[in-house]
This record gives structure tokens, C-alpha cells and sequence, in this order.
């Protein structure tokens, strides 16, 4: 039975050989739908654009990965406007419409614009929770609050930077400290896409930033959790995943993307980056089982 560890080969099969339960986080970034294939200096996968087919092969994956979803666990799906609607009615159905947390937007203004349309220049991201209580850590990835906002500014007793409101209705106060920073909203316009010179790029077409995922994982998940991407590509949520003390669990289908994967995290091994020293969660000492876990690549 497979617990964690980078595995080469078709996710379905990875994942029935998983238990029940055994996931606390998914992120998934499967192909979108669309119609041509993915290249990148790196290697290629295929994307085949038949919405009806697409669906078929996809529904079996969400099954499997709602099934291995622990009890408190979430499921993030990465989309865009090609099929983010169609597979939101099959999670609506899969996990209950109840179990719907949030459509995230993932916004960013890099790559090239039609002049027949506004740019098209989000991503979704789809959660899902498993059950009623899913596992949610705001404070390790609160913003900062936004100057010059509606709210009143001025500065409290202890010479703190204080948003206030009103409410006009009930007379409330509402009391905001500049510095304690917000929850962000669901439309995400702080993480740019990785430009052609970014350091962390590696050459897999369509990868994503490694702040995206940082962001999803301190959200969702604590430090010992199993966190797992069955689509990954060139491994940024494993990447990711690592550095923050997760353990995780990560599969391609190229073997180009598993090179490319177990290159960068043996570089990451060999450099770990600093704790994120904005993240108090991420500042907490890891679990020495789960960390050496994490670390250790397996040979598949
Ligand atoms: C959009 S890319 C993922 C990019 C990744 N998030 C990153 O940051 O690099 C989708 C990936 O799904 C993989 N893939 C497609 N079908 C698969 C399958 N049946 N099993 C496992 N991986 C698959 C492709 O090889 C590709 O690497």
C-alpha cells in the first residue's frame, strides 16, 4: 500500500492503492480541456479539447480522491473557464453541494490577450471539504489590509494603526488593527504568474508558483498532514509541501515531470528554504517523524 513518496505512472492507479481516509490535503492541476497540446522547454503532455471525454476521464480520479479524503480533508481543483463549470457540478454532486467552500480566482495579467475579448485572466480554484469540519488556518495566511479603504483610520490607545466601522443600522463598532492584517478575499491578485527568467521556473509547461501553492497548503492543512497532487507535474506542490513540514504524496504520468520533480527536491533538500517568517504557523517546529518522512525520495 502506497502512504507517500513521488510516484511515476497513471494517478488512478496510485490511487486505489490508497486507503480510505489517508489524505488530509488535495491539490490537483489536471490538464484544462484545452484542445491542444502543453509544451515547454522542459517536455509536453497532452490536453485533449472534447469536453464529454474530458469529464469521463476525470470523474473516476475525483471519486477516487473524495474517497481517500481524510474526514477534516479539503480538495483544491485547478481549472480555468474551459471546464471549471462542468466540474463543479460534478463535485456539487460528488461531495454535496453543501461541502462547497469557495470558487477561488486566481488572477494575473502575464501572457497574451485576444483584442475580441477582455483578457481572460483568471484561473479557479475549486474547494471542496470532505466533511463538516474541514481544517482552516487564517492566521497563516493573512494580507495585509488595504490603505485608503472605505473605513475610518485612526490610531487606538496602544499608538496601534486602527480601521474602524459603523455599522449604521445597529450603531456596532467594528475595530479592524492595520497591522493584524485580513483573511484574504476569494479573488486572488497578489500572486503573479512565473515569468520567463523566475528562478523557480524548470521548463514544465503550465507550472505553477510556488506562492499559489504555499498559500492553499498553510491555509489547509498543519504541519505533519499528508499533502497530495496526482497531477504534478513539475512538482511544486511536493516542493512546497516539504518546506512547510507537510508530508506529501505526488504522481505524473511523464516521466519527463517526475525527473524534473525529483531534481528540484533534492535541490530543495540540499538548500531548504527559510521558514516563512510572515506565516506564525509556518514558524512552529516541524514533527521529526513527518519532516525525515517528507525528505526521503522514493526510487519509482
Ligand atoms: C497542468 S500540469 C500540472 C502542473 C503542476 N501543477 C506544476 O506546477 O508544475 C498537468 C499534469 O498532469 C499530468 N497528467 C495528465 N494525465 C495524468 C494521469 N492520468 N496521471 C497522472 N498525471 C497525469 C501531466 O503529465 C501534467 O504534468
Amino acid at each position: 500500500m502506497i502512504e507517500s513518496g513521488l510516484h511515476h505512472g497513471d494517478n488512478l492507479a496510485v490511487l486505489a492503492s490508497l486507503a480510505d481516509g489517508a489524505v488530509d490535503l488535495i491539490y490537483v492541476d489536471p490538464p484544462f480541456a484545452t484542445g491542444a497540446a502543453r509544451r515547454g522547454a522542459a517536455g509536453s503532455y497532452d490536453d485533449a479539447g472534447d469536453v464529454d471525454a474530458y469529464l469521463a476521464w476525470l470523474r473516476p480520479r475525483l471519486v477516487a480522491m473524495h474517497r481517500v479524503l481524510a474526514a477534516h480533508g479539503s480538495l483544491f481543483v485547478h481549472l480555468d473557464w474551459r471546464v471549471s463549470h462542468h466540474v463543479r457540478v460534478e463535485l456539487d454532486r460528488l461531495f454535496g453541494a453543501r461541502r462547497f467552500v469557495n470558487e477561488i480566482a486566481w488572477c494575473y495579467s502575464v501572457g497574451g490577450k485576444s483584442p475580441r475579448t477582455f483578457g481572460r485572466k483568471h484561473d479557479t480554484i475549486l474547494w471542496y471539504a470532505r466533511g463538516d469540519e474541514h481544517r482552516f488556518f487564517p492566521d497563516a495566511v493573512k494580507i495585509p489590509r488595504k490603505a485608503g479603504s472605505h473605513m475610518k483610520l485612526v490610531v487606538g490607545e496602544d499608538g496601534r494603526a486602527v480601521q474602524v466601522k459603523r455599522d449604521r443600522r445597529t450603531g456596532k463598532e467594528y475595530r479592524y488593527p492595520v497591522d493584524a492584517g485580513k483573511i484574504p478575499e476569494d479573488w486572488w491578485i497578489d500572486i503573479e504568474t512565473l515569468n520567463r527568467g523566475d528562478r523557480e521556473r524548470t521548463g514544465w509547461p503550465t507550472q505553477k508558483p510556488e506562492a499559489l501553492l504555499r498559500r492553499i497548503i498553510l491555509a489547509a492543512s498543519a504541519p505533519g498532514d499528508l499533502v497530495a497532487d496526482f497531477f504534478c507535474g513539475s512538482g511544486t506542490t511536493p516542493a512546497v509541501a516539504q518546506a512547510l513540514g507537510r508530508r506529501w504524496l505526488a504522481v505524473d504520468a511523464s516521466a519527463e515531470a517526475i525527473a524534473i520533480t525529483r531534481a528540484r527536491l533534492a535541490a530543495a533538500s540540499r538548500h531548504p528554504a527559510p521558514a516563512a517568517a510572515s506565516h506564525p504557523e509556518a514558524a512552529r517546529p516541524r514533527p521529526a517523524a513527518a519532516s525525515s518522512r517528507s525528505a526521503r525520495l522514493p526510487s519509482r
